[in-house]
């Protein structure tokens, strides 16, 4: 991870994918009022959306993963908008730039991590009152209300892993379950903390080897762990860049584990080879868990590049909605494909994390294929039946976040909210969509007179 103190000349150098276009970072950190309200923001709506994601601060990264987590933030209430505030998290790698992180977070002489040290910007939510901004190898980043950073939580002492960037909050316990993956053993840790914050379970899992796991998923009673094909490369680490490579040689497995088990209650089940950066939702069904998830043939054998819109990707080479049903009885499995368009970035209500879901929500492949932005809604009731809010061409979504309506009596009753970038303007908005009719136009849209970098993952934040 070699980082470069000068910005890139943009007007001699061909940039890589993930520092063109709206992927480039933004520089400054701003606090914007009287922002511009198209349609009208449901009164009911009292908080603040939140999305983070990577910007470099020098304006270089080798990697689309690897940059500083900057948050980006409108809060809302009354039916208006507040404010819109982007925050660095002020991690040690931000704090020293051009410091190769590697060099601060792996001590030589012991082999340990140091897991304070991150750029926490991959993920942010909510959890025992705190807001975490999350990215797989550190600590999660406590924030406060006004994105301003805190530091980092290791739950008292207790968090001797890193925490994975897609914990799940199990919406009847209010537990927030989660592991922390490493390129050196323990390859890969399950811990529990509970509604009040504490840590309460930390269990090591057998896996093969060292695998990348962004997420994992959770029904009610089950917790699913993906040990799949995409491992630590000792040489790539040593050339600096993204340390991971897609292995033939490599088992890919599901591993089913009662919520409150051991690494020995682990029942595997080999699948057909696939990456799964993203799962949807997870739930029991007797004898079965099904899971849902965005299901890749294949990652990063020749190199880690993520996309290019320049050079359409084969749709096979694409992300695709897919269920596998693991019966915990027979050991038997069966995988489908939901869905012949590819999306990404799924996700459900917060209120049906691990029970049977009806609806789903993904965003279009659009960042990767320039094919016209979509937010994708699946009725698993209808063999996921896919219908669509299709943007115009040139405003480009990201993921969406369910957010339920007041007194909201059914699953889909509610809104799902996005930043959108404007390439015709450079500028970018937070829409406001009905969950419920997918084809009308937006609620509301929140304006700035600038734009939102492309970036990962966000919440709501209720008040
Ligand atoms: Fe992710």
């Amino acid at each position: 991870m070699t980082a470069i103190e000068s910005k890139p000349d943009t007007t001699t150098e061909r940039l890589p994918w993930h520092l063109r276009d709206n992927r480039a970072p933004v520089f400054d950190e701003v606090t914007l009022t009287d922002l511009e309200v198209k349609g009208s923001i449901p009164p009911e709506l009292q908080g603040r959306y939140v999305r983070n994601g990577a910007n470099p601060q020098t304006g270089h990264s080798d990697h689309w993963f690897v940059g500083d987590g900057m948050i980006h933030g409108i809060e809302i209430g009354e039916g208006g908008a507040n404010w819109y505030k982007n925050r660095y998290v002020r991690t040690p790698c931000y704090a020293n730039p051009g410091v190769e992180r590697m060099d601060m977070y792996l001590n030589t002489e012991t082999l340990k991590f140091d897991y304070s040290v991150g750029v926490a910007n991959t993920h942010v939510i909510g959890h025992g009152g705190q807001i975490l901004a999350l990215e797989e190898g550190s600590f999660p980043y406590v924030l406060t209300n006004d994105l301003d950073t805190v530091g980092p939580n290791d739950y008292g002492g207790k968090l001797a892993t890193a925490m994975t960037a897609h914990p799940k909050i199990c919406p009847d316990t209010g537990d927030l379950l989660f592991f922390g993956y490493s390129s050196l053993p323990p390859y890969l840790v399950y811990h529990r903390v509970n509604a009040a914050g504490e840590l309460v379970q930390s269990e090591e899992i057998s896996v093969t080897g060292p695998t990348m796991m962004h997420d994992f998923v959770v029904s009610r009673n089950h917790t699913v762990f993906m040990d799949l094909p995409a491992i630590f490369d000792m040489e790539l680490a040593m050339q600096g860049g993204m340390p991971i490579r897609w292995s033939d040689d490599y088992p890919a497995r599901f591993g089913v584990m009662p919520r409150k088990g051991t690494d020995a209650d682990v029942q595997w089940f080999d699948v057909d080879p696939c990456y799964v950066f993203h799962t949807l939702n997870a739930y029991d069904d007797g004898d079965e868990v099904v899971v849902h998830g965005c299901r890749l043939q294949e990652i990063w054998r020749a190199s880690s590049d993520i996309g290019d819109p320049d050079v359409a990707a084969p749709e096979e080479q694409l992300p695709h909605m897919w269920e596998w049903r693991f019966n915990r009885a027979t050991g038997n499995y069966t995988e489908r494909q939901l869905d012949d368009r590819s999306s990404e970035f799924p996700r459900v209500a917060d209120s049906v994390v691990g029970q049977q879901n009806r609806y789903g929500y993904t965003m279009s492949t659009s960042f990767i294929n320039g094919t016209i932005g979509e937010i994708f809604k699946y009725d698993m009731a209808n063999g996921g039946a896919r219908t669509s809010h299709v943007f115009e061409k040139g405003q480009v979504p990201g993921e969406p976040v369910f957010v339920p309506a007041e007194g909201a009596t059914n699953e889909d009753d509610g809104y799902l909210m996005t930043y959108v970038h404007d390439e015709t303007t450079d500028t970018s908005h937070l829409t406001i969509l009905d969950a419920s009719n997918m084809a009308a136009d937006a609620v509301a849209e929140i304006h700035l007179p600038r734009r939102i970098p492309t970036g990962f993952h966000g919440s709501w934040i209720a008040d």
